[in-house]
Formats: structure tokens, C-alpha cells, sequence
């Protein structure tokens, strides 16, 4: 079952989600290198306490059982997604994903961004330029009477010319109250569930687009995914409501 928002509601996703966006911007503007990711989410963790806000991650727990420890997710170069903030010197050349969630007035707010550090190499600004777009493609087919896998093609049909594939393991997801909610999102065809959009939901898109192989593995740690290759991986997300005058961006300023 799908959980349609109410005009109210989607109001304070778009405070929750605000939190996020102010979140990511300020982190774009510290990422360069010499700074630490730890460094990153403790910025992350001040900008929510000072707006009243908590952090959706922290404590999360997903299929490995172990409570997230951090309020970002920060994923260098080959590494996919839920990468674990903490020592880690970001150089010049590196591709950071920095994914972030808040909760506030009982909504959950999330989304991500892949930044440069310093300067990169072209391949890594194109993958970083086809996944912000892809994310952007799918995003224009958040419009009622479409149906799911329209989403999901956007991304597919951008991504796959371009020479770089789509993450299968991971996918985007209903957002509201709760960080997951049904329906899981892929960014690439399949043959589940193919709901139609309906007026009131509320989807966190989230195209994962690697360089070389989709594969991914899961590293010791049991969170960092990163490319089966080794190969560089680009995240984007953005949460975004299906309104009467189309998609609304919550996550954007
Ligand atoms: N945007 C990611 C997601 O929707 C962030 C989850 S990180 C976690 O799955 F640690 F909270 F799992
Ligand atoms: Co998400």
C-alpha cells in the first residue's frame, strides 16, 4: 500500500526536507581537499540539532541488522552508497556522494548529491553530469496517470546510451513518515509491481550509475557498497511529491 500525503503533510516534508537541502549545500561548500568526511557529517549533525531536527540514519537499521552510525552517508570514488563518514582525507580528483536525511514534524527528509573535490577528470565530471540529469529525467515523469516504471525507464534510457550502467541491488523508495515505505523504486525496467502515480505520493529518486560493471559488493564494514570493478560510481536523490500542477522537488531550495 502506497501512503498518499495530504496537502499539510506535504508541507512538512518540504520543511523536512529543506533541512536537507540546507545541509548538502553548506557540506558543497566545505568539500575540497584536506577535509574529512567525519569532519562533513559533523557538520551535518550541528545544522540539524540547531534546526530541531534529527538525523533519519543514525541508528537506522537495514537488511545487515547493525544500527548506521553516522548522520551521512559519504561514498568516495568506487564506492556506491552508505559509505561510513570518519578519517578519511578527501583528495583532489576524488567523487564524493554525500547523501543526507533528516526527521522533522514526524517526515522523514532525503536526499544526495556527487561533488567534484578540486578538480576531476573528465569521465568522472560526464558520469557525475549523466546521473544529475538521469535523476532530473525521471523526476519530469513524477506526473499522475503515469505509472512507476516510467520513473524507472527515464533513468535507464538516459543512462545506458551514455556508456555507464544502473545500480539493480539498491533502488529509490516511498518517503513519508517512515524513511522506506512502499513502493521500492529501480532505476531500470523490470517486471514488479507497476503501480500508476497517484496525486499525493511522495517518492525519494535515487539513481545509483557506475562507470563500468552495475555489480557491486558489499565491503567488511557490512554498509559501504562499492562497484564490483572498481570502477567510479555517481549517487543522486532527490525527494519529490506528485502533485494536481505535477512534481514538486521537496529536497531542492
Ligand atoms: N538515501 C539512502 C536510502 O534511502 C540513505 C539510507 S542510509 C541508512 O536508502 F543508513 F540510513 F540506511
Ligand atoms: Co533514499
Amino acid at each position: 500500500m502506497i501512503i498518499l500525503k495530504t496537502r499539510q503533510e506535504i508541507a512538512a516534508m518540504r520543511d523536512s526536507n529543506r533541512i536537507v537541502a540546507e545541509i548538502l549545500q553548506r557540506i558543497g561548500e566545505l568539500i575540497k581537499p584536506g577535509v574529512t568526511t567525519g569532519e562533513l557529517d559533523q557538520v551535518a549533525d550541528k545544522m540539524l540539532r540547531a534546526a530541531k531536527a534529527k538525523p533519519a540514519f543514525k541508528g537506522y537499521r537495514m537488511r545487515n541488522n547493525k544500527p548506521y552510525p553516522a548522520c551521512i552517508c559519504s561514498s568516495v570514488n568506487e564506492e556506491v552508497v552508505h559509505g561510513i563518514p570518519g578519517p578519511r582525507v578527501l583528495k583532489e580528483g576524488d567523487i564524493v556522494g554525500v547523501d543526507v536525511g533528516s526527521i522533522y514534524k514526524g517526515f522523514v527528509g532525503d536526499a544526495a548529491i556527487t561533488y567534484a573535490v578540486g578538480e576531476v577528470d573528465a569521465e568522472a565530471a560526464r558520469l557525475m553530469g549523466v546521473t544529475r540529469e538521469s535523476l532530473y529525467k525521471a523526476i519530469e515523469r513524477c506526473v499522475h496517470g503515469n505509472r512507476l516504471l516510467d520513473v524507472s525507464s527515464a533513468v535507464q534510457d538516459h543512462v545506458e546510451p551514455n556508456g555507464f550502467s544502473v545500480v539493480r541491488e539498491f533502488v529509490g523508495h516511498g518517503v513519508g513518515r517512515s524513511m522506506h515505505e512502499p513502493p521500492q523504486i529501480p532505476n531500470y525496467k523490470t517486471s514488479g509491481w507497476n503501480p500508476r502515480l497517484e496525486v499525493g505520493m511522495t517518492l525519494a529518486l535515487e539513481p545509483m550509475v557506475n562507470q563500468g560493471t552495475w555489480r557491486v559488493k558489499l565491503l567488511d564494514d557490512e554498509w559501504t557498497a562499492v562497484t564490483a570493478d572498481g570502477k567510479l560510481s555517481a549517487h543522486f536523490e532527490h525527494s519529490v511529491a506528485i502533485t494536481e500542477n505535477g512534481p514538486l522537488v521537496l529536497s531542492e531550495l
